[in-house]
């Protein structure tokens, strides 16, 4: 017999979404290893967790992940708190739900493996608690690096050198060499490793520099494609899925190339033309992904040139799952080219795939402001770059690319290790939204923009138990008293501070537990009628 949970959700997961996580190789959100909000982690009652925006100078003097005054149901709309109170009303009609969400996470470099393999086995086990268990940050949307990048040290390379070292390897028009090597091996061996912590994470690969003018790997001065390769970039894609399957790791995911408008000399890049982009894919390694149960997920750059990936789309329709979007459009990302795209193409599901901090201090809102906006706008999920680093931000490239990409984990020796403000700001998100969440609009209380100065921005997603995963960000510059309410209903409000300069999320349980409605009642009279 069906349990309650399951008949609940059978009941009441009705909404109809726009773009759907269904079949991307991945379970659901139900479950003994999703977590908080699934149907085996019930949200029983109101909570919240805070985490300051002050990067702490020394440990323990800020709020991380700390549970903070639980928000509390109301019939009255007013605050008992001082100030003003901002109402923030969810559109829960039938077209206030948007798209499915898949998740939250961060970027596998070879600096993150490098510093991982030395640390001692059990502070590596607890690393990988802290990033992917239940009882830590849960991650479940996660990119890797294919090759090198300038997060690798001083050795570059690909999965074909044929020679030497990357640079000067002789042409190999059969990838007869074709090969994951001592780097590509220690990958795909750690990524193997995520999967005891959590079966369930959805992983993506994206090659910073591939098949070039000369049919090298890497030219420094003219790393643009040369479409007389491209079987031989379709073959290196799919053996290199093929390559990580043997190690143990599925690959859910492709980018074709990450930031294909970036071509500078110094560290891998390729230039990559939309119009190629779409002619690989329509040669063969679109159904040559899709036979592997791995999507496809075009662009891989910044929100200024949102052109790119609809040409991607016009040139191969039916094989672009997905779009992935950068936050590094200057001066600041602008997310609703989302809503645009989503617009253009209803189904095709979209992420924020890349945003970091740089060198950071004082106040951090940079996992908030790129993940919430995007969200949205129709993202899907959204990780941050690079995972792990030294306490250099390394190791990284010494010819150019990002020399102090702070992530979420700084390995200090082989035992010790630190948990910066990243890691407690994406756990913000990807504790508490299951994949299968549902996000919904907000319809009041969201206010600002990444133009202005005064943010508070909100992210409602609805969990499959049904409970809701609410983030604020408050970057408004005082405490903000919360009235929340959901549009479908008139006087329940759930009312709470939000404090100054914090990113807060409120867990709110399903509302058919907590109105006093008898469940049999509802389930007569919503499943059997
Ligand atoms: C949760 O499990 C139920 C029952 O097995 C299923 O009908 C539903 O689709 C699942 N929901 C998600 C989000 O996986
Ligand atoms: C910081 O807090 C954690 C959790 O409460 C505790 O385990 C740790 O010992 C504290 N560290 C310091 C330096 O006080
Ligand atoms: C609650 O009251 C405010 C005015 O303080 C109003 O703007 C808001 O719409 C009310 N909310 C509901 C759900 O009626
Ligand atoms: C770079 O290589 C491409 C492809 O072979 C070629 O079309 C282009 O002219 C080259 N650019 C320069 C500056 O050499
Ligand atoms: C952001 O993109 C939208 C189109 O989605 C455009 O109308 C708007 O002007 C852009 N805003 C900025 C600040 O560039
Ligand atoms: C580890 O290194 C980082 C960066 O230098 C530093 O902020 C942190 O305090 C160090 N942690 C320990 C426990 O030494
Ligand atoms: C809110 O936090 C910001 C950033 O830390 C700070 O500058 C401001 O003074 C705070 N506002 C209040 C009312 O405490």
């Amino acid at each position: 017999m069906a349990s309650l949970v399951e008949l609940l959700l059978l009941g009441f997961a009705t909404h109809a979404v726009a773009q759907s996580i269904e079949g991307l190789g991945v379970s659901g959100g139900n479950g003994s290893r999703g977590g908080i909000g699934d149907g085996a982690h019930v949200v029983q009652h109101a909570q919240a967790f805070i985490t300051d925006a002050q990067i702490p100078t020394s440990p323990n003097t800020t709020r991380q992940l700390a549970r903070g005054p639980a928000p509390v149901l109301s019939r009255i709309n007013g605050t008992t708190g001082c100030g003003p109170q901002r109402n923030v009303v969810i559109n829960t009609s039938p077209n206030g739900a948007r798209q499915e969400m898949l998740g939250f996470g961060h970027a596998w470099t070879d600096s993150t493996v490098e510093v991982f393999n030395s640390l001692e086995p059990a502070v590596l086990d607890q690393v990988m608690e802290d990033l992917f268990g239940q009882s830590g940050n849960n991650m479940g949307f996660m990119r890797h690096t294919i090759g090198s990048s300038d997060l690798t040290g001083a050795n570059q390379y690909s999965y074909d050198d044929n020679g030497p070292s990357f640079n000067e390897g002789e042409p190999d028009p059969d990838l007869a060499n074709f090969g994951l090597g001592p780097y590509g091996t220690a990958m795909a061996q750690m990524i193997a490793r995520m999967g005891l912590y959590k079966g369930d994470v959805f992983l993506f690969g994206a090659p910073w520099s591939f098949i070039t003018t000369d049919g090298n790997q890497y030219t420094l001065l003219n790393n643009s494609l040369n479409i007389n390769y491209i079987p031989q970039a379709i073959q290196y894609f799919t053996k290199y899925i093929d390559a990580f399957l043997e190690q143990g790791v599925s690959v859910n995911g492709l980018s074709l190339q990450n930031e294909p408008l970036n071509y500078q000399g110094g560290y891998p890049t390729t230039f990559l033309d939309a119009a190629d982009e779409a002619a690989i894919l329509n040669q063969g390694l679109g159904d040559a992904l899709h036979d592997r149960g791995a999507i496809f997920l075009a662009y891989d750059h910044n929100t200024d040139q949102p052109v790119y990936p609809y040409r991607v789309k016009q040139g191969a329709r039916d094989l672009v799952d997905a779009v992935a979007w950068h936050c590094y459009q200057s001066p600041v990302a602008n997310y609703s080219v989302l809503d645009d795209f989503s617009y253009a193409f209803p189904g095709t599901l979209q992420f924020m795939t890349e945003c970091s901090n740089y060198l950071p201090s004082g106040v951090n809102f940079e996992v908030a402001q790129n993940f919430i906006p995007p969200v949205q706008y129709g993202a899907s999920g959204a990780a941050m770059w690079v995972m792990a680093t030294d306490p250099d931000f390394g190791p990284h490239s010494p010819y150019g690319g990002c020399d102090g990409c702070l992530g979420s984990i700084i390995v200090n020796s082989s035992t010790v290790y630190t948990k910066t403000n990243d890691y407690y700001m994406i756990g913000q998100f990807s504790r508490f939204v299951r994949r299968g969440a549902v996000n919904f609009q907000v319809l009041q209380g969201n206010e600002g923009s990444a133009l202005t100065s005064n943010q508070f921005y909100v992210l409602a997603a609805q969990n499959p138990d049904l409970s809701w995963a609410v983030i604020f960000m408050n970057n408004y510059g005082s405490d903000q008293n919360v009235v929340l309410s959901f549009s479908d209903e008139s006087g329940q409000f759930w009312e709470g501070v939000v404090p100054n300069s914090t990113v807060t999320t409120w867990l709110i349980p399903s509302r058919i537990r907590n109105y006093g409605v008898s469940l049999q009642f509802y389930l007569d009279y919503h499943i059997i009628k």
